[in-house]
């Protein structure tokens, strides 16, 4: 039987060119700026799109472009999380909801027509390329199924096509890169936690090379601080919206079909019956622990669990790990003077760092050239 857990890795190895071009990128841009400011999460968020647009239509627009496209989907995502968050009263009276008091659903409608006049825009775009046969991106695989899939009972749409390419770039993009800025906001805030990732980069990567995907299995102690992260700042604090398609009893209480259900995991994270000291960022508890990202045990289950789980775990283990790896190893981080290092949350259907971590690096490696 084929096992789908190596298809998944085997994708991720053959893309890992784009992870590693990405990430040079960055890391040449926070080298020169030495000595200043950097504000992670805007960096990091740059970064980690450009890698899954990558992924999902390749080159398909110029070095320029991509910037501005970045910038663009940055402000879209940003919006559509806040209005997924945002209290609806035509939700609490669903006889209110045609009136749309707020105007959430209208700002919804207009946030969907810009996204679906983008996604419009690159698939024109690849219609058009002579030779995107070659191709072997996300974005070809699904225009050439679609074109082959003839079965009635399934058809493949151009709708679908768009749907799903906003389904991976909203939900990997903010995802990883908040991950990302709160694992650096807490190591900061935790001394020893640097030490011991950084002596750890040293032992398994040393000071004269550079981290590589192949690093990552070895590094134990930074995978605790990502699952501590993911503990303490689940970024998505009530998963995404479930909704039983059958009236069902749990745990003695009736959840009538077609519900609204959220499960506020970031709670059950921090459950003191659960979880020794749970408010203390403290990575070690993880160490040889039995949590994992499986969904299979109702303590600890920060990418969902059962069939809606999420469908990028693999990809986020990667990209999270391989970030702050290469940050911490390239680099030693302190705080602008006169600063405070906060990490409270901003609360909303995705958690967010209330305030942007902004701190400044210094090389740690002595040779200048594996800057660049
Ligand atoms: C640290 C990073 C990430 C976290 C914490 C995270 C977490 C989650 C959670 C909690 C869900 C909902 C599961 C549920 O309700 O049971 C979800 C769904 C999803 N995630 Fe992620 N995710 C991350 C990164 C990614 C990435 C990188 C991708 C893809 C590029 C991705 C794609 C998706 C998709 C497509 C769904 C919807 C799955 C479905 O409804 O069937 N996620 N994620």
């Amino acid at each position: 039987m084929i096992n789908p857990y190596s298809i998944i890795n085997a994708t991720l190895d053959s893309v890992y060119h784009i992870r590693r071009n990405e990430m040079r990128k960055l890391v040449a841009y926070v080298y020169g700026c030495m000595g200043s400011p950097v504000k992670v999460g805007e960096q990091v968020f740059l970064t980690v799109m450009n890698v899954i647009t990558n992924m999902m239509w390749g080159g398909a627009v110029d070095e320029a472009g991509r910037e501005t496209l970045g910038a663009e989907f940055r402000g879209l995502v940003a919006e559509m999380m806040n209005l997924l968050g945002k209290p609806n009263v035509s939700d609490f009276y669903p006889g209110l909801a045609r009136f749309d008091l707020q105007g959430v659903e209208t700002h919804m409608h207009a946030l969907m027509s810009r996204l679906d006049h983008t996604f419009e825009g690159i698939i024109g775009e690849r219609r058009k390329e002579e030779g995107a046969e070659k191709r072997k991106d996300f974005l070809q695989f699904l225009l050439e199924f679609k074109d082959q899939n003839n079965d009635p009972k399934t058809p493949l749409t151009i709708t679908h096509i768009k749907a799903l390419l906003m389904d991976m770039v909203t939900g990997g993009t903010d995802t990883s890169s908040n991950t990302i800025e709160f694992a650096m906001a807490e190591i900061m805030k935790n001394p020893e936690v640097m030490k011991r990732v950084q002596e750890e980069l040293e032992a398994v990567v040393g000071k004269d090379g550079i981290v590589e995907d192949s690093h990552i299995h070895k590094l134990s102690y930074l995978q605790a601080v990502m699952k501590e992260t993911l503990r303490l700042h689940p970024v998505l604090p009530l998963l995404v919206p479930h909704c039983p398609s059958e009236t069902t009893i749990v745990g003695g209480y009736t959840i009538p079909k077609g519900s609204r259900v959220f499960v506020n995991v970031w709670a059950i994270h921090r459950d003191p019956s659960i979880w020794e000291n749970p408010l203390e960022f403290d990575p070690a508890r993880f160490l040889g622990s039995k949590w994992d990202f499986s969904g299979n045990d109702f303590s600890y289950f920060p990418f969902g669990s059962g069939r809606r789980i999420c469908a990028g775990i693999a990809m986020a283990e990667r990209t999270v790990l391989y970030f702050l790896a290469t940050l911490l190893h390239s680099f030693d981080w302190t705080i602008p003077q006169g600063e405070n290092l906060d990490v409270s949350e901003k609360f909303g259907i995705i958690l967010k760092k209330k305030t942007p971590l902004v701190i400044i690096p210094t090389p740690r490696l002595s040779n200048p050239d594996l800057y660049n």
